[in-house]
Formats: structure tokens, sequence, C-alpha cells
């Protein structure tokens, strides 16, 4: 009801101002209407996590290289991703998959690591997993991040009892077989453990289940997920993917499966032009960067059409969406194996990292969460790794740029804004949105989509005035520009300034395709 007033309200002052704009001179087609003295909800931090899988070069050398490395590390943690995650204020961090997730038995990475079992990672590449890194190893990194962990249990080949007792060794303080077991391998005291899934994908790689049985299972095993001491879990169970409503309808519709969980996830991944064709993450055509956006654009559909059934079902919204997988998926680098799904990243990734923050934090009622696939030389990654070298990709500068709008309220915008169009294809030229901190700080990201040309845009902020303005710039010459290792940095965020503010209006000028991030305060 509030928010169907709101919106009324700024269209109300959209046409006002069209009113006012048309006796004196031409509207301005391009129009943020800000209403800066009406905080929304929250934009959960937990929007900017992100998901590191036993998945080609992710964990290992990505993340962990072991302590006995030349590589400078902590713990066997490397020292130069450590940091880079500290300065993108990682929230928090999904493990051990995706598919892994559901073959994953975790008590074959606990203890002295030589006599930790050596498997086969069967979904990706086929290749020796000697469970180096595990639990200890994970919890460590954690922390050195100060980040929550997200665990995702094993429902596909996994048992109620293991996963029941994962949780226990992890969070229990009481005297148990469990909390003794964690002793005996080095930690006295329990661990915080926020976030924990049930399952990853058991529509498909997670057991290929249907959405009833599924729905059976997780409530089998939620019931023996206990919160021990001070830890609460938020339980999520497996989602749809897409645009699988009836999924949603199935875990929604019973109360007492509903009961069951805090959060449902949601796997949305964006295709070029589909799973046949993917394109080049690098070296791609107009027609390519276009269709790119038109996909990204998409997670706002599939947001709205599963939150239509969340909110049938939870008009209060206290089940959070959890998009908890996405990005854009292309064909792996030339010359690299085909099961470790390593692809370059390049402006165009920037740009469709600046979409999506945009979409969750305009609608952070219902999205709880959001995980990027993957942390580190794994589809759209923020870090790629080569031996020692390490590389910033623009993803990674698009989460930084936009940190500022974690745990913040989110502010009503309306975006009015001319087309891009190319090769038949129309999207919006911009995507914005807008937050105030707990210090009143108010910040506004905006990304312009079109690679041939600058926009103006014109942000009458009502409600409060401001003193200071500053802002950041993600752009490059190219659309598809990237950082690779032994090169100097090519795209990275610089001081903006094309901005102009009066009488309560701000004016900016946003580069062809650009990501902005302007902070204005007192
Ligand atoms: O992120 C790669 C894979 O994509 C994940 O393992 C799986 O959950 C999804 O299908």
């Amino acid at each position: 009801m509030r928010k169907t007033l709101l919106f009324f309200v700024i269209i109300l002052i959209q046409a006002a101002l069209t009113v006012s704009a048309q006796k004196k001179e031409p509207q301005p087609v391009n129009q943020l209407v800000i209403i800066a003295n009406n905080p929304g909800p929250v934009i959960s931090k937990d929007i900017y996590g992100h998901f590191s899988e036993h998945l080609g070069r992710c964990i290992y050398e990505g993340l962990w290289v072991g302590p006995d490395s030349k590589i400078p590390n902590t713990y066997g943690i490397r020292n130069d991703v450590l940091f880079a995650l500290r300065e993108m204020k990682i929230p928090n961090l999904r493990w051990p998959g995706g598919c892994f997730a559901d073959t994953y038995h975790w008590k074959d990475g606990i203890g002295p690591q030589e006599k930790r079992a050596s498997i086969v990672n069967v979904h990706w590449g086929g290749v020796t997993e000697d469970n180096s890194f595990g639990t200890h190893e994970f919890m460590k990194l954690t922390e050195l991040l100060g980040c929550d962990a997200y665990i995702n249990g094993n429902v596909g080949s996994g048992t109620v009892r293991e996963m029941s007792e994962w949780v226990e060794y992890l969070t229990s303080d009481a005297d148990s077989p469990m909390t003794r077991l964690r002793k005996e391998n080095g930690r006295d005291q329990p661990w915080k453990v926020k976030l924990f899934a049930i399952g990853n994908e058991n529509w498909g790689c997670g057991g290929n289940m249907t959405a009833d049985y599924y729905a059976g299972v997780m409530r089998q095993y939620s019931t023996f997920l206990r919160n021990y001491g001070g830890n609460e879990l938020y339980r999520v169970a497996c989602g749809p993917s897409d645009f699988n409503v009836a999924w949603t309808e199935t875990l929604m519709k019973d109360p007492s499966t509903r009961d069951m969980f805090q959060g449902l996830s949601v796997h949305y991944y964006s295709l070029v032009g589909g799973w046949d064709h993917k394109g080049a993450a690098t070296g791609f055509t107009e027609g390519e960067w276009i269709r790119t956006f038109r996909a990204n654009f998409r997670m706002d559909e599939v947001i709205k059409d599963h939150s239509a059934i969340m909110d049938r079902y939870d008009p209060e919204k206290r089940k959070g969406l959890v998009v908890d997988e996405w990005g854009n998926w292309f064909d792996v680098e030339p010359g690299t194996n085909p099961g470790f799904l390593y692809q370059q990243n390049t402006l165009r990734d920037a740009i469709t990292a600046a979409i999506h923050f945009n979409i969750f934090n305009n609608h952070s009622d219902r999205v709880k969460g959001a995980n990027i696939a993957q942390l580190a030389n794994v589809l759209q990654s923020v870090i790629l790794t080569k031996g020692e070298k390490m590389v910033l990709t623009p993803t990674y500068y698009a989460f930084r740029m936009f940190r500022v709008h974690q745990d913040a309220n989110l502010i009503p915008s309306s975006l009015k804004c001319e087309d891009y169009t190319y090769d038949g294809i129309t999207v919006p030229a911009l995507t914005a949105s807008a937050s105030t901190d707990n210090t009143g700080k108010l910040h506004i990201s905006i990304a312009n989509l079109n690679p041939g040309k600058a926009i103006t845009l014109t942000c009458p902020i009502i409600g409060v005035t401001f003193r200071k303005i500053t802002g950041e710039v993600l752009t490059a010459q190219k659309m598809g520009d990237f950082n690779d290792f032994d090169k100097e940095e090519t795209v990275k965020p610089t001081n903006f300034t094309g901005f102009n503010y009066k009488d309560g209006t701000l004016t900016v000028t946003m580069p062809s395709k650009s990501v902005v991030v302007i902070e204005l305060s007192n």
C-alpha cells in the first residue's frame, strides 16, 4: 500500500515537472526523480555477496595456495586476494558449491591434511580434489575477510545426519561428539554461520527432484538444522531457476513448508543467445553487447515473477528471495579446460553488474541476498589469477563502487529514459538506484549502456538539500576493454566531475558506456 502511494506521488511529481517544463523549456528526456526524505527498506548487504565453488581454479589457486606456497599467504590463503576482497567489502561468501555441494561430504575435508580423502570432482573437469581446503580453511577465510559464512549443504547425495552434524560441528558449544571432534581438530570455540542452504539446484544436478519431492525432503532436513547457542541460521531452501514459477508456488503455498526456511533461492544466468550461443567474453560485437544487457534486464522479470507468488503467501515479506547465482556466462577462454568455466571480464561485465545491483536494490523489500558466480577464475569473477599474479576485473570495481549501498536505506526513485537500440534490439539506455546511509549521505548509482553516446540525466531531489558532491566513474575507450596480466590496468574507476547541482536538481552527464556513483552530503 505504502509502495503504491509512493509510486503515485512520484508520478504526480513527474507530471508536475513535465507541465512546468512544457511551459518554460523542453522537458528532459532522461529524468530520475528521487524522493530523498522518504527512505524505503534496508538494502541488505548480502545483496553484494559472492560465491566460491570447488570448480576449476576458484578455490585452488584463486583463494587457497597452502601455507607452504611461495605466494604470500595467511594460513594458506593468498594475501593479495584477501586485501582486495576486504577493500571491496565482501559481505558473505557461499561455499562449497554449486553442483559440487551436493557431492560434498564435509568429513572428507577436516583433520590432518595428509589423512584427508582424495576424491574426483565429477561435475567440474573430473580432476582430483584432495580436500585440502575444507571447513576449517573456509571458516578461517571468512574470519580473515570479516564476512559472513554462507554454507551450502548436501541434500542430493548426503544424509540428514551428515548435514545436521555439520551444523553442530560448526556452531555448537555443547559437549558432544561433533564438538569434541572440532576441538581435536584445533578449534575450541564454535563459529558463527549466518546463511545455510538446504541443497543446490535440486531440480537438476542436486538430485533431479520434483518440486513436491524436494519440498518434503527440505522439511525433513531443515527440522534437524538446529540453532545452537547464540547462532541463528538463515535457512535457504532451494528455489527455482529462471522463470520456473511452479517450483516457487510449491515451496510457498503450504505454511508448514514455508515455515521451514527463511530464504528461497533463485538462479538466473545471462546468456547472449541461449546455451548454444554463449559468445566470447572478449572481442565481441555491439550486437552481443546489447544482447547481454537484454538478458541482464530479464533479472527484473525473474524477480517480479517469483515475488508475485511470494507476495500472495507472504505479504509481510518475511521470506527473502536469495539470488545466490547470477552473472554473465560466456564461452570458456580458448585453450582452457572446458570444465573449469574460466572467462575474461570486460567493461561489459561491469555494466552488467551495475544493471543487476540497481535491480536488486530497487527490489530490496524482497531480495535479501545475491551471490555472483563466481569469486575467482570462474564465470563473472571479480578476481583472476595466474600463478602469483592477480588481476582485478571491471566487475570488481563495480562491486567496490556500489559497496556504499550495503545496509543503506533504499531511496525511492523513478527513472524515465531514452532507449538504446541496436541490431533491432532495444533496451533502456540507463539504469539507476539510490540509497541513504546512516550518516545521511545520498548515493546515486547510474549506468549508461549506450557505447556511442553520452547522456545527460536530470535528477530532481525532493525533500533534502546537499552541500557537497563527489563522484566516481568506471569506463574505458572500447566496449571490450579488460584488465590483463602484465599490463597496465585499463578499466578502473576515476574521479567524476560531470555533474551540476542547482536548486535541488542534480544534472549528470553520463559518458558513453559508463558506470557512475555519486555521493551527496552536507
Ligand atoms: O556456477 C556454475 C554452476 O552453475 C553451479 O555449480 C550450479 O549451481 C549452476 O548450474
